[in-house]
């Protein structure tokens, strides 16, 4: 029985997307290279835009043939397209088997295994998974079968994602209403996994060989456990984690830049372990946009948390999301958020066109930002992020920096930088390379020393 998986969208459907063929793998299933070769197909789906809703029901139609080729074949959508649309997509494509929400996420692997079995068209019992060396092997190998581009969540590559680098999911939903959103409607309100299974599964990741493990949640440093009148916040975690043995570097993704409290910063400040790179969305740097958004925050008060965050971890490097066009934003409104971006200096960004989902707070409002404008104006922020990564990636040329090898070419700085060098080195170690130049994403390096 082998399985092919799609996935598409966020950090979170790609940790989803693993996770589910890392489960099957362990219940003897294996991974297929594409549908041809697949008896099943799992398709992972992403709804926060509407583009990558179409990008998804497109897909879905044309794995039709794929389907209908072979009565015994098997078609699965899981995530947030599944979620919003629900028996809507079975209607629409009654070639689809299996549809699960992204609020059953927890029982994707378990839902999945039930129907292959159901169809008959599995040999497996629930106990094979052969030994556990097997089972992470292919584990590793599926994962590798997914290609999660390493610098843009929701891309993919052909470059395989190395298992020196692990997920973990800490917590699902979202409890803020940001009005663009959709997620906190399709996912649900926030809930959070008890720390002990956290620390297990890093634990379990970095007996298997990751180095470096990323914490994922739709709003990561809301995390909360109560337990026995005890009380586990973000910050805690944190420290927990950082006494994970063979654990080299921990990122998380993504906080929400007013939960980046005094003790967040303290735990940052102090850890050996937690990156000092950080992703803090901003989405405007207008004042009445942000209002609108219902961000929670001026961008007085996004600038001094990004302040903060800076003077307490020395060296940390930043990169935002953006949105651009969001309804009523007047060209003047959009310059704010280029001085916003000037005045941050991140490294990375992440710019979007402005898309109305239906049932969020803004789609009340007129998506009056006409295509062109907003097309125009992404094409100029794209050009000011292009900009601040070449100055910030210029800013390491002539340095000795330290990689997490994750292939035996590449790898990351604990800042994030993408780091290139010639002569291979062992997957999984710390090696210091000399940056020698830089292209427009990724440094170049001499070779490396250990
Ligand atoms: N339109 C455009 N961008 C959006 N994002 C979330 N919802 C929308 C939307 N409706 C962006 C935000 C968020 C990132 C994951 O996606 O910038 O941080
Ligand atoms: Fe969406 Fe806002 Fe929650 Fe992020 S914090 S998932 S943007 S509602």
């Amino acid at each position: 029985m082998r399985v092919h998986a799609i996935t598409l969208g966020c950090q979170m459907s790609a940790a989803d997307g693993a996770r589910i063929m890392d489960e099957l793998g362990r219940r003897g299933l294996t991974p297929a290279p594409d549908p041809d070769s697949a008896d099943a197909v799992v398709l992972t789906t992403c709804a926060v835009r509407a583009h990558a809703e179409q990008r998804a029901l497109s897909l879905i139609g044309r794995l039709g043939a794929w389907r209908r080729a072979d009565a015994r074949r098997l078609l699965v959508v899981a995530g947030c397209v599944a979620e919003r649309r629900g028996q809507g997509l079975i209607r629409r494509f009654p070639h689809v088997d299996l549809v699960i929400g992204a609020r059953q996420a927890d029982r994707y692997a378990e839902l999945i295994y039930e129907a292959v079995t159901a169809k008959n068209m599995c040999r497996a019992s629930p106990e094979i998974g052969g030994t556990p060396s097997e089972a992470r092997h292919i584990g590793a190998r599926l994962q590798t079968s997914l290609q999660r581009s390493p610098e843009k969540p929701g891309t993919y590559s052909s470059r395989p994602l190395a298992n020196i680098c692990g997920n973990i999911i800490i917590m699902r939903g979202c409890d803020c209403r940001c009005a663009y959103c959709v997620v906190p409607l399709v996912r649900g309100p926030e809930v959070c996994r008890p720390p002990r299974d956290i620390v297990a599964e890093a634990r379990a990741k970095t007996a298997a060989g990751a180095r470096e493990l990323t914490l994922l949640g739709q709003r990561v440093n809301a995390y909360s456990w109560e337990e026995g009148g005890r009380r586990t916040d973000f910050a805690d975690l944190l420290r927990e984690l950082d006494a994970v043995p063979g654990l080299l570097r921990l990122r998380f993704m993504s906080p929400h830049p007013d939960r980046l409290d005094e003790r967040v910063l303290d735990a940052l400040a102090e850890c050996a372990r937690p990156a000092p790179f950080i992703h803090l969305p901003a989405q405007s740097g207008c004042d009445r946009i942000l209002r609108l958004m219902r961000r929670g925050y001026t961008r007085a008060q996004f600038l001094r948390a990004a302040d903060r965050l800076r003077r307490r971890v020395p060296g940390v490097v930043l990169s935002t999301d953006i949105i651009v066009g969001f309804s009523t934003e007047t060209d003047a409104e959009f310059r704010e958020s280029l001085e916003l971006l000037t005045e941050l200096r991140p490294a990375t960004t992440f710019a979007f066109k402005y898309s109305a989902r239906e049932g969020t707070p803004a789609a009340e409002l007129e998506d009056d930002v006409p295509r062109e404008t907003k097309e125009r104006r992404l094409a100029e922020l794209n050009g000011l992020v292009e900009e601040l990564t070449l100055t910030a990636l210029r800013t390491q040329v002539g340095k000795t920096v330290e990689v997490l090898a994750e292939t035996p070419t590449f790898g990351r700085t604990g800042d994030g930088f993408k780091v290139k060098w010639a002569n291979p080195a062992r997957p999984g170690s710390l090696v210091r390379v000399r940056v020698r130049g830089a292209t427009r994403r990724t440094l170049l390096g001499d070779s490396h020393e250990p």
